[in-house]
């Protein structure tokens, strides 16, 4: 059993940024900066309803969840070409490198393309294909989550999944994401029973917004493996312990929750109780490019905001390999790296 070595305040900002992690909940159309939504709007003679990159920045001050997702939508609208899903994806694995992120499962809308005539196909192969060189030139493991968009009806769910299904081999499973208020998971009951027949992973957003009926009902009636956000079962003792029994992994999204004003201050944010509550937290990045960082910004800033510890940052990363869904193996080989980071900051090197 490894014990977490001792580790000063000032050097946990390194520490954060040096240790292997996995990244289990972010939308890779929210990785798109303003420079790229411009450059794309630019290439594909597509204009948007702001005058420069900094106009678009400033428009980024949200109130909720539903005030970011009608920029968010408005930002996608300037991929066309596989190409353009290649270039978005390639940015971020790029980053997710730099910042020792070595496995990570994107989520993907597809039906905000397909709606605009993109063909599922052009959306697939142009993320698929950064996934395999993200593996072949950066060494980053990665893998693709195919969302469902809960505004929309189970029936255009079902339409979403068969359109999918010639590119099975390209996605690793479904997750539900989109305004969640008013759309609980039980209204996709049936196709999730139908992605779980096909031995799809399964993974939802629940109690981001929404109560902890909508964690229980993620859990109980679309059976998913992880919970997305779901920061709002501490109102639940019950969910709590139930979470903590089943080992169900929470993907938390500190910035985010401060941007759309979950938990405005960001030290008022309850990752540390979930932890010390022996949930299965992790950290994400939701939408980096949209909420004012990627995951070692998540980190620093929430560590330095509610004073967490070395010992949560060595659950946090473990988590969130454990968490994946990767092999047993990977797994462990990933747990040694995380190991092996906290034994040399510890010692100076
Ligand atoms: N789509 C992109 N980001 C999202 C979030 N934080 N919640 C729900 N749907 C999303
Ligand atoms: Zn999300």
């Amino acid at each position: 059993m490894f014990s977490v070595p001792a580790i000063p305040t000032d050097r946990l900002p390194e520490l954060l940024r040096r240790m292997p992690k996995a990244e289990l909940h972010m939308h890779i159309e929210g990785s798109l900066e303003p420079e790229l939504i411009f450059a794309l709007g630019q290439r594909n003679h597509i204009s948007l309803p702001y005058a420069s990159v900094e106009d678009l920045r400033q428009a980024y001050a949200f109130t909720n969840l539903q005030s970011f997702l009608d920029i968010y939508y408005a930002g996608a609208s300037v991929l066309i070409h596989e190409q353009d899903f290649y270039d978005m994806a390639w940015a971020y694995l790029r980053k997710a490198a730099a910042e020792n992120v070595l496995r990570t499962e994107m989520f993907f809308d597809p039906q905000t393309h397909t709606a605009r005539g993109v063909s599922m196909e052009t959306v697939i192969k142009g993320l698929h294909r950064a996934c395999v060189d993200a593996q072949a030139q950066l060494g980053v493991s990665a893998a693709l989550i195919l969302c469902f968009l809960r505004h929309l009806s189970e029936e255009e769910a079902f339409e979403t999944l068969e359109q999918a299904l010639p590119f099975r081999d390209y996605f690793i499973g479904v997750g539900l994401d989109s305004s969640e208020l008013g759309h609980p998971p039980e209204k996709f009951a049936k196709v999730f029973e139908r992605c779980r027949n096909l031995g799809l992973h399964l993974v939802a957003h629940a109690g981001e917004e929404g109560p902890p009926a909508y964690v229980w009902s993620a859990l109980d009636v679309l059976k998913v493996e992880r919970i997305d956000h779901g920061v709002q079962s501490s109102k639940d003792p019950a969910l709590m312990q139930r979470l903590a029994k089943d080992r169900i992994a929470l993907t938390v999204c500190p910035l985010s929750n401060q941007k759309l004003c979950v938990f405005p201050n960001l030290g008022d944010h309850n990752l540390g109780a979930l932890l010390d509550a022996g949930l299965m937290a992790t950290v994400n990045s939701d939408d980096p490019a949209y909420f004012g960082g990627y995951m070692n910004a998540n980190f620093v800033q929430t560590f330095a905001a509610t004073g967490l510890n070395a010992a949560h940052a060595y659950a946090l990363a473990r988590n969130s390999f454990e968490a994946s869904f990767i092999d047993a193996a990977a797994k462990r080989a990933f747990a040694d790296r995380v190991d092996a980071v906290f034994e040399s900051v510890a010692s100076g090197v």
